[in-house]
């Protein structure tokens, strides 16, 4: 099976084809390098000892995904480029609208004159607001998004119904991440922020290896064990592999709409995560308790029954093992420089 990965050089990407390629899938990878390395390719072979066909393109250039689905005898497609950063999408709204709503469409109307219509999307839990209940189940449907990013995701899974309920012949699976952390246990890939991060892991990290100070802990007294706020955080691996899985539902059960949420289904703190990482890596993080941050939920998690029950996956690392390897990752990045 030929399978085309947009965004295969980004963090979640890159995991997937490592996946892929070991499971003996051919990839072709189409990235235009905004946030990712081509550097990230010789890795993937490192791991794999398999090389995926690169090309270095953007999807808002039509005529460059056609020339890829000419070449290429593409079966089907997960789909992850985009951008993805909350704060920076509300200073410009414009430049992610058009970008993950442009090159969505874009690789639609291809797939379509192709008669390719199998597809994955890299959704988020994001798209379910604020529900007023902790677990998130598929069924509670899309809310109301806080955010342009997220805005985009809520968007591109109507426009991924609506698609399928003109065409039945399509099967697209709308995958709802809640928080990827972790890298690959080599360490050779991993996530790799640049400037000062927004999400907690990469900024622990920069603490840890005593690039930024301390880390602002927003708000403990939320009502949750311990008042810091409460996620699903889950290893990029794992997530990964889910791909694989929901693929294989794709391959196997044909054409559908297929929703899953792809998490633990734990929850655990800030200083939860703030204490594993410092025992499992014998390293200090230093923190200090500072006001929420404007539209943080207190306590979300996934309810990951779907999942197992529909396509046989579940998450396996646990939290340590999350740790662990992130910070694996970044001390070969610091030793690489
Ligand atoms: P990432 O930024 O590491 O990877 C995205 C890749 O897409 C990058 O390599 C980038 O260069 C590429 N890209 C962006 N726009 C492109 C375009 N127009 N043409 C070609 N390539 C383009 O992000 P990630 O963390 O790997 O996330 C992958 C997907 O999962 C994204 O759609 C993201 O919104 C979604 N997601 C991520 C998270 C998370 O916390 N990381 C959570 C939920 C959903
Ligand atoms: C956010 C986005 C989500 C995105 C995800 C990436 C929203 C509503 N959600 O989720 O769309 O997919 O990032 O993983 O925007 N924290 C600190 N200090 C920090 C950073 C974070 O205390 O410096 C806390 C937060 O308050 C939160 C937890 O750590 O309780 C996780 O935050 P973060 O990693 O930013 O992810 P989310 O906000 O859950």
């Amino acid at each position: 099976m030929n399978v085309l990965v947009t965004g295969g050089l980004g963090f979640i990407g890159s995991h997937t084809v490592v996946e892929l390629l070991e499971k003996g899938y051919d990839v072709i990878i189409v990235d235009n390098l905004y946030n990712s390395d081509i550097k990230v390719k010789d890795k993937i072979t490192e791991i794999t000892k398999k090389t995926p066909k690169v090309y270095i393109e953007d999807l808002l250039n039509k005529e460059a995904i056609n020339k890829i689905f000419n070449e290429n005898n593409i079966d089907e497609v997960i789909h992850f480029a985009g951008y993805k950063a909350v704060g920076e999408s509300c200073k410009k709204p414009l430049m992610y609208y058009y970008n993950n709503l442009m090159s969505t469409i874009n690789l639609l109307e291809v797939m379509k004159e192709h008669n390719v219509k199998k597809f994955i999307f890299s959704s988020s839990a994001t798209i379910y607001g604020n529900p007023g209940i902790p677990k998130y189940v598929e069924d509670l449907g899309r809310g109301i998004t806080t955010n342009p990013y997220g805005t985009t995701k809520s968007m591109i899974e109507q426009i991924l119904e609506d698609l399928y309920k003109s065409d039945n012949e399509w099967s697209i699976s709308l995958l709802r991440y809640f928080n990827p952390i972790g890298a690959h246990k080599s360490g050779l890939i991993g996530e790799k922020p640049n400037g000062i991060p927004n999400n907690l892991m990469p900024y622990i990290l920069k603490v840890a290896s005593g690039e930024l100070e301390v880390l602002n802990v927003f708000g403990n007294d939320y009502d949750t064990p311990d008042g810091t706020g409460v996620r699903d955080y889950i290893h990029v691996v794992d997530l990964a592999k889910g791909h694989v899985s929901s693929l294989n539902k794709i391959e196997k059960s044909g054409s559908g709409l297929y929703i899953y949420n792809l998490g633990s289904g734990k929850g655990y703190s800030v200083l939860e995560l703030v204490n594993t990482f410092e025992r499992v890596n014998n390293i200090k993080v230093n923190y200090k308790i500072v006001e929420r941050r404007p539209g943080d939920l207190a306590e979300y998690y996934a309810d990951a029954s779907k999942a197992l029950n529909e396509l046989g996956w579940k998450t396996e690392k646990t939290l340590e093992d999350m740790c662990r390897d992130s910070w694996n990752f970044m001390k070969k990045e610091i030793q690489s420089i």
